[in-house]
């Protein structure tokens, strides 16, 4: 007979990534286009970005991070049960990168798909898996996040290209019984605001011919939103579990700009050193951002087992929210 004080959670019990080996510094970058390593440092944090060579696309990455989960989890891909990808630059509409993963993972009895939701497509993937394994429908997800916005960025767009860099990150989450102050996704919260679309899209897909599909943005307005939207969903994620932010041991935002996560940090009251930031090696890798600095914090021994660990990200859509996580 299963114990009724413990509570089935999704527990995070491996993570992997994969960043592309060719590295593009600010200085590169201004051999391309007229920047210097001055305004992208002071305007973003960010010093330089990987930029994918042609095999490695959004699956490829996606898969390679995704081996490194599962290895790190002890799981067999046979034994895995779904695959949740967070991209907007997938290598086709379709399939999905997920089940391109699947074959090349060999995972044979995981179902999978891909899920829309720009830099927060690695919240909105966690969340699905959560209410996916809290039902009872799996046992284990790995939910990754891969992009390679080299290939859609406008490069004579000054003020969006300096920005983005192309990486994976993946994490396997598995269904566990456990103590209510156990390990595992302890909430989700998502949100959405369609009417705020034309501040930061992508401006074309496979269904429009005639656009080739460049990100623009209007970055003072993105600026603007970021810092309240991630601010009000931060307190929501506390309020709902009955916290106060000197609870959170780490916070591991979206890696967009140095900005942003620094003004969140300050509305939370949280110290330097709780906050993960990955920004400057990586730029914004959109929904591989928090999986990737995640990896990172818990790879290093920076995020030990039983830290309590908020993550938080917004994007294009806008949509944005957050989960709060022990390890
Ligand atoms: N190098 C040098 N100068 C640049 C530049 C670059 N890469 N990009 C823009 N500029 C110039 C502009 O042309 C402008 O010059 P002007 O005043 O002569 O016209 C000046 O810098 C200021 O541009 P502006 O766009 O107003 O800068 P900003 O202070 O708003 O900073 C961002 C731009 C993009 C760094 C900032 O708005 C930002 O971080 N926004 C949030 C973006 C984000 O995180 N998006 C992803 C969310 S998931």
């Amino acid at each position: 007979m299963s114990d009724p004080a413990l509570i089935r959670r999704a527990v995070l019990t491996g993570t992997g990534t994969y960043l592309p080996a060719q590295i593009v510094t600010n200085e590169d970058m201004a051999k391309r286009v007229d920047t210097s390593d001055e305004w992208i440092t002071e305007r973003t944090g960010i010093k330089q970005r990987h930029f994918a060579a042609p095999h490695e696309t959004a699956s490829f990455m996606g898969a390679e991070a995704g081996r490194q989960a599962l290895s790190a989890a002890g799981l067999a891909p046979e034994a895995l049960g779904a695959i949740i990808v967070g991209t907007s630059t997938p290598d086709n509409a379709f399939p999905a990168t997920a089940v391109q993963i699947q074959a090349m993972l060999g995972a044979s009895k995981a179902f999978g798909f891909d899920l829309a939701a720009a830099c927060s497509g690695f919240i909105y993937g966690l969340s699905v898996a959560d209410a996916m394994i809290r039902a009872g429908q799996v046992e284990s997800v790995l939910v990754i996040g891969t992009e390679v916005y080299s290939r859609i960025l406008n490069f004579e767009d000054r003020g969006t290209c300096v920005l983005f860099g192309d990486g994976a990150g993946a994490v396997l989450l598995q269904a566990r019984n456990v103590a209510k102050d156990g390990a595992g996704l302890l909430s989700t919260h998502l949100h959405a605001d369609g009417r705020l679309g034309d501040i930061l899209y992508v401006d074309g897909a496979t269904g429009r011919r005639e656009m080739p599909g460049h990100l623009v943005m209007n970055g003072r307005e993105v600026f603007r939103h970021a810092v309240s939207l991630l601010s009000s969903a931060v307190t929501e994620a506390l309020s709902a579990n009955g916290l106060a932010a000197a609870d959170i041991d780490f916070l591991v935002p979206h890696q967009a700009n140095k900005r942003i996560i620094d003004g969140v940090g300050k509305k939370l009251g949280l110290p330097p050193e709780r906050v993960v930031v990955t920004v400057d090696k990586h730029a914004n890798t959109s929904a591989a951002s928090i999986p990737l600095a995640l990896h990172e914090a818990i790879a290093g021994g920076r995020i030990k087992p039983g830290a309590l660990v908020l993550l938080e990200a917004l994007g294009g859509g806008l949509t944005w929210g957050s989960a709060l996580l022990r390890i």
